[in-house]
């Protein structure tokens, strides 16, 4: 089955056809700017865009950075405020004149994952953090999605989680990647402490560079580098592409 996977991002809006039998992109990913601000009408002018390059005419899905429930938005804590509470099918429906199922991005990437990559076939708590403009989480209770976890919003170090170990935060703090791996290990041992995951996969922009922070990793946890690196996101939805 082939789905148009579109992953929306805070600085990129990325997409490409699935392959959802092997879990492949079928073409090259297009990446186009996310406009700032990041406004719904803007976006949705890229997601059409992106549809159109593909001459795509059939079912769409995205991972969105926000508390998705059937298609609509809770939150878009990196984006704009004007996306509370709007139905994201209905808006990348109408430009794209094909069926879209919309879930949260970090869900989205931790779907492929669990179906295609590093946490194919695990059992027990699995969590997915995914490292890019905001932290992201997917948690997996024997394979099962619990969805909308925002453990990227948790009080961290007297701000919370994703302004201090986000990929963004480390470039806007200036940190090395070890530097920053120490402010990730603490953040992993305070999730082990809430949530105690058998599994941890390290997910978004980051997981290419695991072997630069990696050796900071010292949380007595399995933490391991996502597989799909940063494709996850786009595979994933078009996973939700499917469910409509
Ligand atoms: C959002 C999440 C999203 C994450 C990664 C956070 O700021 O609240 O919903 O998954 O960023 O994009």
């Amino acid at each position: 089955m082939e789905i148009l996977g579109i992953d929306i991002g805070g600085s990129g809006v990325k997409g490409a056809p699935v392959d959802l039998d092997r879990g492949e992109l079928l073409a090259e990913r297009v990446r186009l700017e996310t406009p700032q601000p990041a406004k719904p009408k803007a976006v949705a002018d890229l997601v059409a865009q992106v549809v159109k390059g593909f001459d795509w005419k059939s079912p769409i899905g995205v991972g969105f950075p926000g508390i998705m429930r059937r298609n609509i938005a809770y939150t878009a804590a990196n984006l704009h405020s004007s996306w509370i509470d709007r139905d994201l099918g209905k808006l990348f429906g109408d430009v794209s004149s094909c069926p879209v199922g919309v879930i949260n991005d970090a869900d989205a990437a931790g779907l492929a994952e669990m179906t295609y990559g590093a946490g194919r076939g695990q059992s027990g708590a699995v969590l997915l953090l995914t490292l890019g403009t905001g932290i992201g989480s997917a948690l997996f209770i024997d394979g099962h999605l619990y969805p909308n976890t925002e453990f990227g919003h948790l009080q961290f170090k007297k701000t919370i989680a994703e302004k201090c170990a986000s990929s963004a935060a480390r470039k806007e703090r200036g940190l090395s990647w070890t530097e920053w791996g120490d402010d990730l290990n603490e953040l992993l041992i305070h999730l082990k402490r809430i949530i105690s995951p058998d599994l941890v996969i390290i997910g978004g922009g980051a997981s290419s560079k695991f072997e630069r922070f990696g050796s900071r990793i010292d949380c007595d946890l399995r933490v391991v580098p996502a597989q799909l690196m940063n494709n996850a996101g786009i595979i994933g939805a078009a996973l939700a592409g499917r469910e409509i």
